[in-house]
């Protein structure tokens, strides 16, 4: 019997942490982990030419052919059962799912946020808004965090963060694409394969890695 893990990747946009991860596959670096499906809530999202390039399976679950989020995530929940996900990234996927999709999939769901949580996070934080808030704060340190989807938005078990250096003269896009050089595009394969690979420990809402 194998013992490969189905992950499934959601998305909404340009698909850079997906290609990540896929590049982190094909260097072998995700463990006992296989990308086998990427579902995207928009049917213009470049991730999903991202994913037809390399012959991954795709699929569209389009937010607003439903009429609210317990729908959307009923239907989300669904396809992942049927696609046999063990795994679920969220990489740059901009809906908040409810506890129809997080408890049926408790502790195998995470998700990379281009902020150092629990600084610039919660329901509002996403993309370059995240950026604008930490240049309008004057932060001189921000970063990734890699963490567990629970229902609750952004607020799950850190599993790995990394901080990047602001600098003066920094722009949301300047700062976002450092960002997701240093830090997001590393992390999240790391933490795929951790998590792939049975590695995380999670105690009293904090994790901790197997060595
Ligand atoms: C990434 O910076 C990701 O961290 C962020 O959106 C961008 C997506 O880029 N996600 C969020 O803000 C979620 N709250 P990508 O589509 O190129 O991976």
């Amino acid at each position: 019997m194998s013992n490969t893990k189905n992950i499934v990747v959601l998305v909404s946009g340009g698909g850079t942490n997906l290609q990540a991860l896929i590049d982190a596959q094909s260097r072998g670096e995700l463990g006992c982990g296989k990308i086998s499906c990427v579902i995207s809530s928009k049917a213009d999202a470049y991730a999903l030419t991202r994913a037809k390039n390399n012959g991954i399976k795709t699929r569209t679950l389009i937010r607003k052919d439903y009429a609210d989020i317990a729908s959307y995530s009923r239907a989300m929940r669904d396809a992942l059962i049927e696609e046999k996900a063990d795994v679920v990234v969220y990489a740059g996927f901009m809906t908040i799912l409810d506890e129809n999709v997080c408890d049926a999939f408790v502790n195998k769901m995470i998700n990379v946020h281009p902020a150092l949580i629990p600084s610039f996070c919660g329901k509002g934080y996403y993309g370059l808004h995240v950026h604008e808030e930490a240049l309008k704060k004057g932060v001189k340190v921000s970063g990734a965090t890699v963490h567990f989807v629970t229902a609750e938005c952004d607020a799950g078990p850190i599993i790995l963060q990394k901080a990047v250096e602001v600098f003066d003269g920094d722009t949301p896009e300047t700062l976002q694409k450092r960002i997701m050089e240093q830090a997001e595009w590393k992390i999240l394969p790391m933490a795929v394969r951790l998590l792939c690979d049975d590695k995380i420990v999670i105690k009293d809402g904090k994790t901790y890695i197997k060595s």
